[in-house]
């Protein structure tokens, strides 16, 4: 068995726009993650660029502080046993056109830019994250189901 771990998910303006909410929720949930953080919110241009300011040299920066400025995002805390990279496989790879049918990409998006959902890609990004996002702490408590979800 892997460490427990919390990563960082947010639904991304386009996701909560097109009614995505409840479905992603659900596959987190239904996966056997413990949902440990959960905040709508619209965020800031200082918020935004904080949380992806290891982008900022990129090309596509500007229009993607735009993107995740122009309305409400779903930011959520989940945790589990590797949970990081359970989010990440969930989510699939960045290119909804190349992602693979089951994930969330794969069945909700068709685009690089606009691909619904963002997931911490590792450990200390995780860390980052959830400090920047939920700077009041996340909610403590384990899900009666987890004897039943691990070994
Ligand atoms: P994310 O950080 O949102 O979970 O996505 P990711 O790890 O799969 O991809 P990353 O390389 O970290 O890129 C961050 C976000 O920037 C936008 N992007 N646009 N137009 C482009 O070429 C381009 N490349 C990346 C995407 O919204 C991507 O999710
Ligand atoms: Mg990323």
């Amino acid at each position: 068995m892997g460490d427990m771990e919390t990563t960082f998910v947010m639904i991304k303006p386009d996701g909560v726009q097109r009614g995505l909410v409840s479905d992603i929720i659900g596959r987190f949930e239904n996966k056997g993650l413990r949902l440990v953080g959960l905040r709508q919110l619209k965020p800031s241009h200082e918020l935004a660029e904080t949380h992806y300011a290891v982008h900022s040299e990129r090309p596509f920066y500007s229009g993607l502080i735009e993107f995740i400025t122009s309305g409400p995002v779903v930011a959520m805390a989940w945790t589990g046993i590797g949970a990081i990279t359970v989010a990440r496989n969930l989510i699939g790879p960045t290119d909804g056109k190349e992602a693979p049918p089951g994930t969330i990409r794969g069945d909700f998006s068709m685009d690089i830019g606009h691909n619904v959902i963002h997931g911490s890609d590792g450990p200390e990004t995780a860390r980052f994250e959830l400090e920047l996002w939920f700077p009041d702490g996340l909610v403590d408590w384990v899900r009666d189901t987890e004897i039943h979800i691990y070994e």
